[in-house]
């Protein structure tokens, strides 16, 4: 299902140190939540990286940032090698947006219910002036409509979204997020609140479109068995940090990060011959607003050092393809 990594390949989209702070309360109460802290990722055309971690370490944010919807507290997107955020104006995040889509967890409420489903895909296609005269829309709404599987087309293009299952609903988000041509998608859990029965034909669905319109993929997922599945590369997230990042083969059957380590001792795998009691857990997930100078993991870390509470350890390279941010490593 993965495809083969070419190290010469460029990224078509880069995060580099991607920070985000949300300051919350009143003038009285101030509180600062550190919700992403010097990400860094790339993504390849052609390719899937997962993005995993615990609800609440960041993942949507850091989505959300990449999709230009949360301007970024510091740090730099570049997409295809140019600076993402240097152009302010309307056009240029009209062009941003048309080439970098996303896909939301809920297939329920992002579809508008008053509106039938050609209503949705037309949109985009007029926005981005994709197709401009009546019948160039009606091809267009065709071709996308069979792209996803929901034929015959012309019946789904005249159905309203209550119409339709979730896993239906999910597919004409797909094709909207398509109807722009998108060189990136980002998939912010598109199947965890889909019946467990339809979600292998949306993610079969993803890697189609990765491999045949060569979209480069950020997905993610609370689930590591679905990014092993379809994803190339894994990336685990902790409190607002990336502490690894690796080919999710590789990261599955030997992690390196002691986070990881616990996140896969806590996933029944047979297949892997999974050492269930290998990690230990002490502690709790440190608060977000009162996160210290030391590595986000040391209260629950297991082989924690005293540097590890003041400090915080930088991203090690282990190969080419593999890092980790975490002491035992440097
Ligand atoms: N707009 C916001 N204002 C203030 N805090 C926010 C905002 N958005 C997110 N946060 C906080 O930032 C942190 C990261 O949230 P985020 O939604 O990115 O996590 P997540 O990894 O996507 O979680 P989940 O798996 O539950 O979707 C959380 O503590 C969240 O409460
Ligand atoms: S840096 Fe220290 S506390 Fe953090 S994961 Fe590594 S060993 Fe554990
Ligand atoms: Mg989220």
């Amino acid at each position: 299902m993965v495809s083969q990594f070419n190290p010469q390949q460029q990224p078509i989209l880069e995060a580099r140190n991607l920070t985000m702070h949300f300051h919350t309360g009143g003038a009285l109460s101030r509180k600062t939540v550190k919700a992403v802290q010097q990400a860094n990722l790339k993504l390849y055309s052609g390719r899937v990286t997962a993005l995993v971690g615990e609800s609440g370490s960041g993942k949507s944010t850091i989505i959300r940032m990449l999709a230009r919807l949360y301007t970024p507290t510091d740090g730099q997107i570049i997409f295809r090698g140019e600076d993402a955020l240097r152009d302010k104006s309307r056009r240029a995040a009209l062009y941003y947006r048309s080439q970098v889509q996303m896909i939301f967890q809920d297939p329920f409420s992002s579809l508008n219910p008053v509106h039938q489903v050609k209503y949705h895909l037309e949109r985009p296609l007029r926005i981005h002036g994709k197709a401009r005269s009546r019948a160039a829309l009606n091809d267009q709404i065709d071709v996308l409509l069979k792209r996803v599987s929901l034929t015959p087309t012309e019946e789904f293009a005249v159905k309203y979204p209550h119409q339709l299952s979730g896993g239906q609903r999910q597919r004409v988000a797909i094709a909207r997020a398509l109807a722009v041509q998108p060189e990136v998608i980002l998939a912010d859990e598109p199947v965890s609140m889909l019946d467990v029965s339809i979600r292998m034909g949306i993610l079969n669905l993803m890697a189609v479109l990765r491999d045949e319109q060569n979209i480069a993929f950020l997905y993610v997922t609370h689930d590591i068995a679905s990014a092993r599945y379809f994803a190339d590369e894994t990336l685990v997230m902790y409190a607002g940090f990336i502490v690894e990042g690796a080919g999710s083969e590789d990261l599955i059957q030997e992690p390196k990060h002691p986070y990881t380590q616990l996140l896969l001792s806590a996933v029944p795998d047979p297949a892997r011959g999974l050492r269930t009691a290998e990690v230990e857990v002490v502690g709790e997930i440190p608060s977000l607003t009162s996160l210290g100078a030391g590595c986000p993991f040391a209260n629950r870390c297991s082989r924690v050092m005293e540097k590890c509470k003041t400090v915080m350890p930088s991203v090690t390279e282990l190969s080419p393809t593999r890092w980790v941010r975490c002491f035992l490593y440097e």
